[in-house]
């Protein structure tokens, strides 16, 4: 008994030790903390439950057989994030590079299971090397079902990928399934293919920061939700936005008690809206000032920028926030602000957030660009999204909605739950001086002719009149009004209920 109480208290000494002094060293040269330095800040202190801690691996090829480290290169487990259960695994890059062995696998699958069938979160810290090089394809294996329980994981509890140092070849797959990508600046990296294999097939020269860096993922390919400074910022903000967030599909959001005001009156939004249509504001000013104590967290805050995204609270209870930046690209919507949104809204729908739509919308950006890039498909996907989702969906007209994008965002026709308008909105098929030059182009050699004409239109239908006439939109509210207003409704909705036809799932255009 003595004997096995002391060989246990060796390999549990030995997972600790990880890949030895030396590396752990290595890693904090880096600027990175170790796997488990990790999940302590991220769990509440003391909380962090460890499994698997003696798992090998199974491999006796390249030496691999008298080369085992308890625990294999991952650490996994299930704790507290501010008292809600969360399961997380923390890939060790000081065993092997972190890389993913079969067993490795095997223990990250092991918590997703346990992680679905309890009903919580499943957070991932990707530090790793990859395909352990060693097993060869029974890596790929692992990986593989990695992958599936990541997509039978979708939309049943939120899935979080924290991306703190290399992740490449296929193993970017696993986070590009789960519901939000945030890496660490200057030490993580996602690629499908790395700089040297870039160089040989397409002549590129690139470096890894500039192929997959945070910058790059954050700003350019929007493959990542945001990045953050170092470890430590990193884990201290995913603690802060699991707050927002429900533990599994079946549950609502954690409301939070506030002292906001829910009745708070904004009065300067009420000059917010500039008199000249064609001059921008900054709609980042409408959410800071609807949302509990001003506290928005923006998500995607570098990427299709003519969009914001992000999750603030209403009374204490989380929302989902879509808005047009009409400081960017007028607020023209595009292919990356369309699936930016789109993804957006799925996450909420999925996870019964509610979704407040802030619109001020010239149309969809013209352009070869757009057309031949396919903002077609592309664009439909936020149709899709909005039209398929039955949480509560309040939407707030503040200025232009005009054609297409009119319908496109979370207009009453998809099933919008309350939909306002600013005095300032007009609603319109599209801007006046453009249905002019169309509607009349026989006086189009007659400026003052089109401008009477352009004023005519102006004055039909910039305006929220028209569209209120018509209940397509529920009443006309004035700007300081629009956080009571929206608290109001999401009180009357908390007990709404809509379900769409019975199916094996629908065919989003991808
Ligand atoms: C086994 C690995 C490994 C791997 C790194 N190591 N990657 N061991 N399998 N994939 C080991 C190294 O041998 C080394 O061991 C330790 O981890 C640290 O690696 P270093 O190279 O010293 O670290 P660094 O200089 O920081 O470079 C990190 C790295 C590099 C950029 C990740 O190690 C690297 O390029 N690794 C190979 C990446 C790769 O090609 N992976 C397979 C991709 S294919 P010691 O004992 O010296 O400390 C793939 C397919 C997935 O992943 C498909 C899924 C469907």
């Amino acid at each position: 008994m003595q004997e096995i109480i002391r060989r246990l208290e060796e390999k549990r000494r030995a997972a600790r030790a990880g890949g030895g002094q030396k590396r752990i060293d290595a890693q904090h040269a880096k600027g990175k903390l170790t796997a488990r330095e990790r999940l302590q800040i991220l769990f509440d202190p003391g909380s962090f439950e460890e499994w698997d801690t003696f798992v090998e691996h199974d491999c006796n090829d390249f030496g691999m057989g008298e080369n085992k480290i308890p625990g294999d290169g991952v650490v996994t487990g299930y704790g507290m994030v501010n008292g809600r259960i969360t399961f997380a695994f923390s890939q060790d890059f000081t065993v092997f590079g972190g890389a993913l062995s079969a067993a490795h696998a095997r223990k990250i699958c092991k918590i997703m299971e346990q992680a679905m069938k309890v009903g919580a979160p499943i957070i991932g810290l990707n530090d790793s090397g990859g395909a352990r090089i060693q097993e060869g394809v029974a890596s790929l294996g692992g990986y593989a079902d990695v992958f599936q329980l990541n997509v039978l994981a979708s939309g049943v509890v939120p899935q979080i990928s924290m991306v703190m140092g290399p992740c490449a070849g296929g193993a970017v797959y696993s986070p590009a399934i789960t519901d939000f990508i945030f890496m660490v600046r200057d030490s993580s990296y996602l690629f499908v293919t790395g700089p040297e294999v870039v160089k040989t097939v397409t002549h590129e020269e690139v470096t890894a920061e500039e192929l997959g860096g945070a910058k790059t993922h954050t700003s350019r390919s929007g493959v990542a939700d945001l990045a953050f400074e170092n470890d430590v910022d990193a884990l201290l903000m995913l603690r802060r936005f699991l707050g927002f967030l429900p533990l599994n599909n079946n549950e609502q959001a954690p409301v939070r008690a506030t002292d906001d005001p829910p009745d708070r009156l904004e009065m300067s939004l009420d000059t917010l809206v500039p008199e000249n249509p064609n001059l921008p504001y900054d709609i980042k000013e409408v959410i800071h000032k609807v949302v509990d104590e001003g506290d928005f967290f923006e998500l995607q805050t570098d990427f299709a920028q003519n969009i914001v995204i992000g999750f603030g609270r209403l009374e204490g209870a989380p929302v989902g926030i879509v808005a047009n930046q009409p400081m960017v690209l007028a607020g023209c919507l595009d292919i990356d602000s369309s699936t930016k949104a789109a993804r957006f809204v799925r996450f909420c729908d999925a996870f019964n957030i509610p979704i407040v739509t802030f619109v001020d919308v010239p149309g969809f950006l013209p352009g070869t660009g757009q057309e031949f890039g396919g903002i077609i498909r592309h664009g439909a996907k936020l149709l899709y999204a909005y039209a398929e989702a039955t949480i509560p969906k309040l939407t707030v007209i503040t200025r232009k909605a005009y054609g297409g994008a009119y319908d496109v965002m979370s207009s009453k026709h998809l099933r919008g739950d309350a939909n306002y308008a600013w005095p300032s909105a007009e609603i319109a098929v599209m801007g006046s001086k453009g249905a002019v030059e169309i509607i009349f182009r026989q006086d189009r050699n007659d400026p003052e002719k089109i401008q009477q004409r352009t004023d005519e239109y102006r004055e039909k239908f910039a305006n929220p009149f028209v569209a209120g006439a018509k209940g397509f939109i529920d009443d006309v509210i004035m700007p300081h009004d629009t956080r009571r207003q929206l608290c109001r409704d999401l009180r009357m909705l908390k007990t709404k209920t809509l379900e769409n036809p019975r199916r094996k799932h629908g065919n989003i255009p991808l």
